[in-house]
């Protein structure tokens, strides 16, 4: 009932600013400034005339079952439905498709409409992104001691390690940190965090690119920054692939829809977390994306590839339903998972995964390659195998399922890296909620831990 409720307001909150696509040429900061008192309104209200409102119980199941659906957290961009999955300010995965702004020249959602969705709730006009576009492309150059940090490191060390590393050293120019060093007041902490998060965006990609540069292309030199290239157009340049089209537009799509999946998963509660502290959004983001470098969370889309490449090898090039069937068996009685299948709140396939199997439909080549008619036919069998293994409450495949497989068809073959990419997309959603914590004025994150004594005890009582 709750969850309907939420779901209702947000659709029709998303209703009345997309059909509201003036000719707008606001900045972010100022898009931003005209929704934040309403919605610190809204919180007052909700504060002081529901506060002490009961939203469902918590249960010892919560407890010892990793707060499973406990609703214990405020996160307002992005809500995920069990049956079908995400929508972000009450648009879904095609509302964005037919909304969003793309690139010019170029069809996919782009990481700029949707960091602006995010933050604001408003669908943004084209010229409001392409002012965004640039905004990030002028802040997107590393500092000299980030530079010099990220070439110091052994290429043998994990790139979601030296990713973690770069974004917390970036803190070095927070001006969040700054500002409250000096004393400013609590209402003007969002400005601050609005500061850093922008600037940590727009240089996540030249970062990223740094590391894949270092780690398996030490030989060439990376192109600056082209300022009237979207952000990852830019990250997809210093990667080395720009004259790829195709890569480019997997990636805008990829990264946009990765951005932000409700508050509660790993890397975006991660950041919640550490930000409440007050630790500035360098710092809250580099401890996320360490929780993102777990193989239960953004590491499965580099262990489905490592997986469906293992099956390709053993079985051959005519793998049949059969083969496929035999070899999920063979993965689950050795006591693994199913990389790329289930998830923690997802009750259905993944909409993300429908629209990158979408994307790859629109493209012959990657219909005819191989390993994506492997992921493809792997789709076809393990949800019957699954359910008749009969552990995971959704025995359908997540976004992982799909994703790292394009990526190796274009020639981005090191999987290691992927995560990486992962890690550049959820830093608008972690991020925005940064933001937005800050000028709510949200305080630290301090929920109650019991012993198991403690539990008995109170049981008994
Ligand atoms: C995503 C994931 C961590 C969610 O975990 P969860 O919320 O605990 O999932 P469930 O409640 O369905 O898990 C119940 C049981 O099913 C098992 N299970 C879940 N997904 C499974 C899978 N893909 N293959 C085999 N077993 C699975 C769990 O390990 C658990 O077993 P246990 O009782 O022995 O501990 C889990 O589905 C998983 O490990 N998937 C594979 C990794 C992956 O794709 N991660 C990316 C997520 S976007």
């Amino acid at each position: 009932m709750f969850r309907q409720t939420a779901l209702k307001s947000s659709r029709s909150f998303a209703r009345q600013w997309s059909s509201r696509r003036l000719a707008s040429t606001k900045t972010i900061r100022e898009a931003l400034e005209e929704v934040i008192p309403a919605k610190q309104a809204q919180l007052k209200a909700l504060k002081t005339e529901h506060g002490s409102a009961v939203l469902g119980d918590v249960k010892v199941e919560h407890l010892i079952g990793g707060m499973r659906g406990l609703k214990s957290m405020l996160w307002d961009a992005s809500v995920l439905d069990p049956n079908e999955g995400i929508r972000f300010h009450g648009l879904s995965i095609p509302d964005c498709q037919k909304s969003l702004p793309a690139a010019q020249g170029g069809k996919e959602i782009i990481a700029e409409s949707m960091l602006w969705l995010l933050l604001t709730g408003k669908v943004p006009t084209e010229a409001e992104t392409r002012q965004l576009s640039r905004q990030l492309a002028e802040k997107g150059e590393l500092p000299d001691h980030i530079v010099k940090l990220i070439d110091s490191l052994p290429t043998s060390l994990h790139p979601m390690t030296q990713l973690g590393m770069g974004v917390a050293a970036l803190n070095h120019d927070s001006v969040f940190q700054a500002a409250y060093e000096k004393g400013i007041k609590k209402s003007e902490y969002w400005t601050y965090a609005l500061e850093d998060s922008l600037n940590l965006i727009a240089k996540l990609p030249a970062l990223a690119a740094r590391i894949y540069r270092n780690v398996y292309k030490p030989e060439n030199d990376i192109p600056g920054i082209n300022k009237d290239l979207d952000l990852v157009g830019n990250y997809v340049n210093m990667l080395g692939y720009g004259d790829n089209h195709d890569l480019t537009e997997y990636l805008r799509l990829y990264i946009a829809i990765h951005g932000d999946h409700e508050g509660g998963n790993a890397s975006a509660h991660t950041t919640h977390l550490i930000a409440s502290t007050l630790a500035d959004p360098y710092l809250a983001y580099a401890g996320a994306l360490y929780a993102l470098a777990g193989p239960l969370h953004g590491l499965a889309n580099q262990e489905v590839l490592r997986w469906q490449l293992n099956m390709r090898k053993e079985l051959g090039d005519n793998i049949t339903h059969e083969h496929i069937k035999e070899f999920l068996w063979r993965t689950l009685k050795s006591g693994q998972v199913v990389p790329g299948y289930g998830h923690g709140v997802l009750r259905n396939p993944d909409p993300r995964f429908i629209a990158l199997q979408e994307f790859c439909e629109t493209r012959p080549a990657l219909l005819a390659d191989p390993v994506i008619q492997l992921v493809k036919k792997t789709y076809e069998v393990a949800p019957a195998v699954l359910k008749e293994h009969g552990k995971t409450k959704n025995p359908y495949p997540n976004v992982d399922a799909a994703s790292g497989c394009v990526l190796y068809h274009y020639g981005l073959t090191q999987f290691k890296y992927y995560t990486v990419i992962f890690g550049v997309s959820r830093a608008l959603g972690a991020l925005t909620q940064t933001v937005w914590a800050r000028a709510l004025g949200l305080p630290l994150e301090r929920p109650k831990s019991l012993s198991m004594d403690a539990i008995e005890e109170l049981i008994k009582q």
